[in-house]
């Protein structure tokens, strides 16, 4: 391998900067180039890519968003777009691919690396840490870090105006952000799309911190809640039950964004750093990750195909901690 090239995809996430610097400085440490793709698949169709030295990544490991910019391709799920993406690879002599991001950015990887001979080493990047084979992903510390700051301030209006607030966290099919942010913030009540929590739960839970004189709450909902999103449960609140004033907030593209944590760097760079390391030593085609804090190595297919979930006895104790 001579010549190597990185890329972010899907959603951006805080981290991937440092995942960047630490790819480049590594691939420089071993004398390789490296090469940065803009915008993902897209930019690699586009032939978006441009030689990137260790002095370009200076400055950027406590910037949020990614220097490199990101696109969701649809082009990339064409044979046609994948074909010119690595026409273009190797006419700029491109040996390796170290992909960041998430989900889609994976399964782009396998199917490619199954029509093409280039080895790819993928990073999990995404706020959501719905991706198996790590304990974490890059990004989800910023992110849970972020709404819990948000779910503060509103606890001080909530409490008070004595009203109760539905707080809707994103995480797509995944409640990771929610289940956190919940337990983080000590919210009553949790709404993941893995586990049903019961509108009577909540209901109890209201009528149980109404004894005790306590008139607020702070209810945290996935936004791939099973049951509904947030606005939904509480109009079903408002429908069944008299007397409980709520006010809905979506946190949105804020978790997003921001000067990534210092957890969130040292994860990213540490992946970074790997994954050079298994390219040289010959891997191909896997997902790196940290679990138990080591490096493990997991198949694309695998760990595109495997759920991750969060552990249903947090939800349990997070329900005890709430009383
Ligand atoms: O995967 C990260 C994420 O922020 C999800 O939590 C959310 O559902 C989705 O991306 C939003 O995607 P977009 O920014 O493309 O609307």
């Amino acid at each position: 391998i001579k010549k190597i090239a990185v890329f972010t995809s899907g959603g951006d996430a805080p981290g991937m900067n440092a995942a960047v610097r630490a790819v480049v400085r590594t691939a420089s440490y071993h004398n390789l180039e490296a090469f940065g793709i803009y915008r993902g698949y897209e930019g690699m169709i586009d032939g978006r890519i441009k030689p990137i030295a260790a002095r370009d990544v200076g400055n950027i490991i406590q910037r949020g968003g990614t220097i490199l910019k990101t696109a969701r391709s649809m082009r990339f799920k064409t044979p046609e777009g994948r074909k010119q993406a690595y026409e273009n690879l190797k006419e700029a002599g491109i040996d390796a691919l170290v992909a960041i991001g998430g989900d889609g950015t994976f399964t782009g990887a396998q199917v490619f690396s199954q029509e093409y001979n280039i080895p790819i080493v993928g990073l999990p990047g995404t706020i959501d840490n719905d991706i198996y084979g790590t304990d974490y992903t890059i990004g989800f510390d910023t992110a849970i870090n972020t709404a819990i700051e948000a779910v503060d301030k509103i606890r001080d209006t909530a409490d008070s105006h004595s009203r109760l607030f539905f707080v809707e966290v994103m995480g797509r099919h995944s409640g990771y952000i929610a289940l956190h942010t919940g337990i983080g913030s000590g919210a009553g009540c949790i709404f993941l799309p893995e586990y049903d929590t019961p509108l009577d739960e909540l209901v109890d839970v209201l009528k149980k911190a109404n004894d005790r004189d306590k008139m607020f709450n702070m209810v945290i909902v996935a936004e791939g809640n099973r049951s509904g999103n947030a606005m939904e449960i509480a109009n079903r609140l408002n429908e069944k039950y008299d007397g409980y004033e709520s006010k809905v907030t979506i946190l949105g593209h804020m978790q997003r964004g921001g000067a990534p944590s210092c957890r969130d760097r040292v994860l990213a760079s540490r992946l970074g750093y790997h994954a050079i390391e298994v390219l040289l030593k010959g891997e191909s085609n896997v997902a790196l990750g940290i679990i138990n804090d080591e490096l493990c190595l997991t198949p694309f297919q695998e760990a595109i195909s495997q759920a991750k979930k969060p552990k249903s006895s947090m939800l349990e104790m997070a329900r005890i901690l709430s009383m």
